[in-house]
């Protein structure tokens, strides 16, 4: 590769230019690799580095990028009005992609006890499965709280419809505990407590299970899609061997109608992109799509269940198509300080603690991946098996969704971590955002992650700040 560069200049390229050409990241004179994603690794560290097209994107593919990520903040809007495309609700949560994944990171929880959740949801079930043995969907509310609706009349459309009842309100509270490690360091962690209002139909009764998600960050998702099913397989096996019990989960693909791996999702319960975006439009947004054709309105809701006019499906197979490649074609941030003793140190600490066992610090892609080539044969730094694992009663929503049960999550990928509150303002962790930073995080590991927890309070200060450092590079 021309050109070799030492590391710290390249770092001082790094962080002075929001776009360096890939060529002089793969220059780059280092043991390590600060590539974190082969040809996907982008190098902006800015309020855009969730969001930036991957170099390895044709002229044409990049082009289909712009229109998906367009359509990603672009709003849905209800029939007539000119501002955003037709098809909101009847009932949703957010009108658009950006509102809960802003800048293609985390959600944002809200700021105050009197604001209502957006870029949360509560998933709800009753016991038993569906057909597929996924979750059963509570007969009056379906699988997700609405907490908004349309309306009714608005003064600039040209014709009236009646205003819809929203599920309900929903707000969110905490509760702390304190936490002291070995060395008499005080964490203090929260925990959620849950209030649903106005409940429009009724009492969810006490069977009702209750799951409370954050947005997750979106980026780097096509390359996750691309790891073979046999590589997960065989993480499992070896964590077997290690006394670790990560097991894939196995899911509906609604697409190909059939069980497949799951991937996506807290507990992984979506088998891929296409889906997983299809499932956002109808279950968010209330946005039809050639895969989820029926609007989301359980029998008693009435008002939910009238026409109202617009497009059918309301998400395009074409615009369905460029938001896939949106998903797919995005770039993932390169490794930061990554040459600096202190961070190398916390990758060393990450190993021993056995962290690196579930959050798998490298896999690689299949060697043929269709629906964009240029995603195969890729080396990659997640950080993640996309396994499901017991992480104890603490954690616990106590809701099973098709193989993973109430205390089961899946390992979410840590690459990117460190520029979360670059991007849009949000570090919430965990998969309700109740971790304020990435110490509280560990300290709710629980499960088969007990024994690192453990190891991690036990570590000197200057310890924690290295593995700190070091989550903050990757
Ligand atoms: C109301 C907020 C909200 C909206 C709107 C929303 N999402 Fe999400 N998204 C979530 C939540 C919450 C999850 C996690 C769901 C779960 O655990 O099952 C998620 C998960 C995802 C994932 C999986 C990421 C991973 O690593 O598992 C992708 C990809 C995604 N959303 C893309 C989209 C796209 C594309 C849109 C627009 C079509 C969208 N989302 C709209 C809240 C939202
Ligand atoms: C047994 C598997 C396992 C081990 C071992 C493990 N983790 Fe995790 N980790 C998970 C899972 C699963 C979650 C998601 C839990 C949830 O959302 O409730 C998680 C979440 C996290 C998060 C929050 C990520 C996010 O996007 O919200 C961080 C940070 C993290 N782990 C760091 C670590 C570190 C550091 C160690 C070692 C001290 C470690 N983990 C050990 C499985 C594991």
């Amino acid at each position: 590769m021309p050109g070799a560069m030492p590391i710290m200049r390249l770092r001082h390229f790094a962080y002075a230019l929001a776009a360096v050409p890939l060529s002089l990241l793969c220059a780059a004179e280092s043991g390590e690799d600060v590539l974190s994603a082969g040809s996907f690794t982008v190098t902006a560290t800015d309020a855009t580095a969730f969001t930036q097209p991957a170099p390895a994107l044709s002229e044409r593919q990049h082009a289909a990028f712009l229109r998906g990520r367009a359509g990603f903040e672009r709003p849905w809007v209800v029939f007539g009005i000119s501002t955003g495309d037709w098809g909101v609700g009847p009932t949703f949560i957010a009108n658009r992609c950006g509102e809960c994944h802003a800048g293609g990171g985390r959600g944002k929880l809200p700021r105050s006890a009197n604001e209502q959740l957006t870029a949360l949801v509560v998933r709800v079930s009753v016991p038993g499965t569906d057909p597929h043995g996924g979750p059963k969907p509570h007969e009056r509310y379906g699988d997700q709280l609405q907490n908004r609706a349309l309306q009714g009349q608005n003064p600039d459309l040209q014709f009236a419809y009646a205003p819809v009842p929203a599920e309900a309100d929903i707000f969110l509270d905490w509760e702390e505990h304190v936490v002291t490690l070995s060395d008499g360091t005080e964490v203090r962690l929260r925990s959620p407590v849950l209030s649903i209002e106005g409940l429009a139909f009724g009492d969810l009764g006490k069977d009702t299970m209750q799951s409370l998600r954050i947005a997750p960050p979106v980026f780097g998702t096509g390359l996750l899609e691309a790891v073979p099913d046999e590589t997960l397989l065989a993480l499992a096996e070896q964590q077997k061997a290690l006394g670790f019990n990560g097991r894939p989960n196995k899911v509906w693909d609604a697409i190909d109608q059939r069980m497949v791996i799951g991937r996506f999702g807290w507990k992984a319960s979506q088998p891929g992109l296409r889906q997983q975006i299809a499932a956002a439009a109808i279950n968010d947004m209330g946005v039809t799509s050639s895969v989820f054709p029926r609007q989301n309105c359980p029998a008693v809701q009435v008002d939910c269940q009238r026409e109202i006019p617009g497009n059918d499906p309301e998400l395009t197979d074409a615009a369905w198509d460029d938001l896939d490649v949106a998903a797919l074609g995005v770039g993932v941030p390169a490794r930061r300080r990554w040459s600096e003793a202190i961070v190398q140190r916390g990758a060393s600490l990450f190993e021993t603690l056995q962290c690196g066992v579930c959050h798998a610090p490298t896999l690689r892609t299949a060697d043929y991946f269709a629906r964009l080539p240029q995603l195969s044969r890729q080396t990659i730094h997640p950080y993640t098996d996309l396994l499901l694992h017991d992480m104890g009663e603490g954690l616990a929503d106590h809701r099973p969704e098709f193989a993973a049960g109430g205390r089961d999550w899946r390992t979410p990928p840590l690459w990117g971590l460190g520029l979360s509150r670059t991007v849009n303002g949000s570090a919430a962790l965990l998969h309700d955002g109740r971790a304020r930073n990435a110490t509280e995080a560990i300290l709710w590991h629980g499960g088969e992650a007990a024994p690192s927890r453990d190891a991690f309070s036990r570590l000197m200060q200057k310890d924690r700040e290295a593995l700190l450092a070091f989550l903050d590079a990757i």
